[in-house]
């Protein structure tokens, strides 16, 4: 009811404006058209019909016509339209009495507020509007440079309105229109009806969202020049040290960093009004060390005005914020034009706008994924710790939902975070070249917020691939080998395979002296991959490359990267081989198949060794009760206590987000919490930070019988 009852003084408020103008036109009106009132009348009913506005985006295939400007030269129009900058076509009629005036002078408005915007006049009704006509009507609206207006061949004139979608047969009919377009190569916005200069400035203005993207993320203008910033102090930023995402982050949320504070900017925080909500503060006004002033202005934070584009435009250029106090270090100033200003508003207008997939009024969805040929117990192992967590959890949310909120805490506001969480697993059949196709129907069928572990028989990179391109968090897959490409979205618990193998690169150069190297030839997909990062680590230096062939006198060094099944077969081919010096193999695939070898074999081998110690973990025996107590011991150890890990690193980041459903903070806040959130193992020393995506980074070459540290980092 609200939008009729404005629809209709909208109609009301055009038509007595139309009626004024009519009338004053009148005396003005000489001689020239004989039924002057008839086409007044037309006119102003085709712009009543239409009194209500609209906006759309058009594509226009511009004609390739030469037409004729005021001074009778030929222009081609499309390449007068493929100049840069923002420009508005209207069609018009030097003797039509009250759309086109009305039309041209809402372009004049737009130009002057916009003096970058050029306009360009088509007249339908060549036949009478020679060039000379032309000029004379630009003369009398008072048009400048920067301004075209063209006439020419009738069929030219048709060619152009119906490539504009404007053509409605007879001039006489012509409706209220303007298409704008903010630089070559956007789509046209066409404006109907009653709309105002502002809306054409709006348009002509309209940024561009990906380019906006760029200059947040990675400091890029949309002329590909880096993005410059003076910083407090004097110091100039350029390109990604100068983007908006080094300091407020990807998902626009800020946080603490170093001891500043740095504020939203997602599109809720600027744009919307609100009040500042204590429950948003809280984890930086207890739990972090903030300088004393961050601390104050935090402390004293209150409601300012929504942010507008102009206002942002005075915040970045001036450091003047919505409230008018000065931003204060290490907020940067930027001197942006207005293009590259409109761009990054209507990203900062999208950022964090929607929540992400996978979130309802009551539910979290994830997902796990088992990808391929997975062991079954070990598959065992990670889900019945998945399904006791979810069990403790999801009774922990029903039990703080029905109790009464404690009006001192901060509860009140916390409602929303009380989400069940809900888990499926995704099971990988066939062909990896076949797993993105298969992952993309779950997600579709019910769109998971992120993947939680996962486990895999060797090539995780087809999931890294799907993550990466939906989008999705994809945290700590507990997979031997974790893809080798930097993702966003995607963060490992430990280096896998290839971190074995660049350790076993390093310690066999420290200690060779001309053995002779043999490599198990590797016969799965993750073989294949620690035998490739041995030979890339190895190359270069005084380690000759492995050979996978058995004989001759020289003593022998084998590299076996096999699972327990394939170890236990290793003694009886070692028999092969004369003179074996040394063994190593990897301690997380060779399960117990040392252990059965004879002690002189034994003897022989070294364990690259990615797990750490069991005592430097006291946080295992407080898992170890967790899981006894729910349900959920037993074999696959390594597999139970990581999982045990990647869910209270889960948790712990998402009570953290409270209703901000974005999948960019959920990443950056797990980078922050995976030092945090005690490590019952097996991985010694998990931590991330800022864009780091491997939380154990350490490994060590290790005895089989004592254990002793050999050599490692
Ligand atoms: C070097 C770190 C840094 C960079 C880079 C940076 N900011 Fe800021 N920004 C801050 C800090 C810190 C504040 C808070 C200053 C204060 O409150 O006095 C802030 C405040 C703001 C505010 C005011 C927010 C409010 O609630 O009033 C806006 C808007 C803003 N930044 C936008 C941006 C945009 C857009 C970019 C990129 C073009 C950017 N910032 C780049 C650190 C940074």
């Amino acid at each position: 009811v609200a939008i009729l009852r404005l629809g209709f003084l909208r109609i009301a408020r055009i038509s007595t404006t139309l009626a004024d103008r009519v009338r004053s036109a009148a005396p003005l009106t000489q001689g020239g058209s004989k039924n002057f009132w008839s086409r007044a009348l037309i006119c102003a009913m085709t712009a009543l019909v239409s009194a209500t506005s609209s906006a759309r985006d058009i594509a226009v295939d511009i004609p390739a016509v030469t037409l004729r400007d005021a001074r009778n030269q030929p222009v081609a129009l499309r390449d007068e339209l493929a100049q840069p900058g923002p420009v508005v076509v209207q069609f018009i009629f030097t003797t039509c009495t009250t759309i086109c005036p009305v039309l041209t002078q809402l372009a004049a408005t737009a130009q002057r507020e916009l003096p970058a915007l050029r306009v360009v006049s088509v007249s339908i009704d060549p036949d009478e509007d020679t060039p000379a006509r032309l000029a004379d009507y630009a003369q009398r609206h008072g048009a400048g440079d920067g301004w075209r207006f063209l006439t020419g061949d009738a069929d030219d004139i048709v060619a152009v309105q119906r490539a504009f979608d404007a053509y409605a047969g007879a001039k006489m009919r012509h409706l209220p229109l303007s298409f704008v377009r903010a630089s070559p190569g956007r789509a046209w916005t066409r404006l109907e009806g009653a709309f105002t200069a502002a809306d054409i400035v709006d348009a002509a203005r309209a940024g561009d969202v990906a380019l906006g993207r760029r200059l947040y993320r990675d400091g890029v203008l949309a002329s590909g020049d880096a993005l410059v910033a003076r910083a407090p102090g004097g110091a100039v930023l350029r390109g990604a040290n100068a983007a908006c995402a080094t300091c407020h982050r990807t998902s626009g949320y800020g946080g603490v960093e170093g001891r500043a504070f740095v504020p939203p900017i997602d599109a809720r925080s600027l744009f919307d009004a609100h009040e500042p909500r204590r429950v948003d503060r809280f984890r930086a006004l207890y739990q972090e060390l903030l300088s004393p002033e961050a601390m104050t202005r935090l402390r004293a934070a209150s409601a300012r005005p929504p942010y507008t584009r102009a206002t942002l435009a005075v915040a970045l250029g001036d450091g003047i914020d919505g409230a008018g106090r000065a931003l204060e270090a290490p907020m940067p100033r930027y001197g942006l034009d207005d293009a590259d200003h409109a761009n990054l508003a209507a990203y900062l207008e999208t950022l964090s706008a929607q929540p992400a997939p996978g979130v309802d009024d009551k539910e979290i969805h994830f997902a796990t994924v088992i990808a391929g040929d997975v062991a079954p117990a070990r598959r065992d192992a990670m889900l019945a710790v998945m399904r006791a967590w979810l069990k403790q959890r999801n009774a922990d949310v029903a039990r703080r939902i029905a109790r009464p909120p404690n009006p001192a805490g901060y509860e009140e506001d916390l409602p929303e975070a009380n989400r069940a969480w809900t888990l499926d697993v995704w099971t990988l059949n066939g062909a990896a070249s076949t797993w993105p196709a298969q992952l993309e129907t779950y997600q579709r069928e019910r769109p998971a917020f992120a993947l939680l572990g996962g486990l895999g028989d060797g090539d995780w990179r087809p999931v890294h691939a799907f993550c990466e391109a939906q989008r999705v968090p994809c945290v700590f897959a507990l997979t031997d080998v974790p893809a080798s490409e930097h993702g966003e979205y995607s963060v490992y618990l430990s280096g896998g395979l290839p971190l074995e193998a660049r350790t076993l690169a390093a310690h066999l150069v420290e200690t060779w002296h001309a053995q002779r190297l043999v490599e198990i030839a590797p016969r799965d997909a993750a073989q294949r991959a620690a035998s490739a990062a041995l030979r890339a680590a190895l190359a270069g230096t005084a380690v000759p490359l492995p050979v996978d062939v058995a004989g001759g006198d020289a003593s022998t060094v084998v590299v076996a990267w096999g699972d327990a099944a394939a170890l236990r077969e290793l003694p009886k081919r070692l028999a092969a081989f004369g003179a074996v010096e040394r063994v190593y193999v990897s301690r997380a695939r060779a399960g117990d198949a040392v252990a059965a070898w004879p002690a002189a074999l034994r003897e022989k081998t070294l364990l690259v060794d990615r797990y750490a110690p069991d005592d430097a973990l006291p946080h295992a025996f407080r898992a170890r009760a967790w899981l006894r107590s729910h349900g959920a011991s037993g074999d696959d150890e390594a597999v139970r206590l990581a999982t045990y890990y990647v869910m209270s690193t889960v948790e712990a980041a998402l009570g953290q987000l409270i209703d901000r459903w974005s999948r960019e903070l959920f990443v950056e806040t797990i980078e922050r919490e995976a030092e945090l959130v005690p490590n019952p193992g097996p991985y010694p020393a998990l931590s991330l930070g800022p864009g780091q995506r491997v939380a154990a980074k350490r490994c060590r070459v290790v005895g089989f019988e004592d254990g002793v540290k050999v050599s490692g980092r």
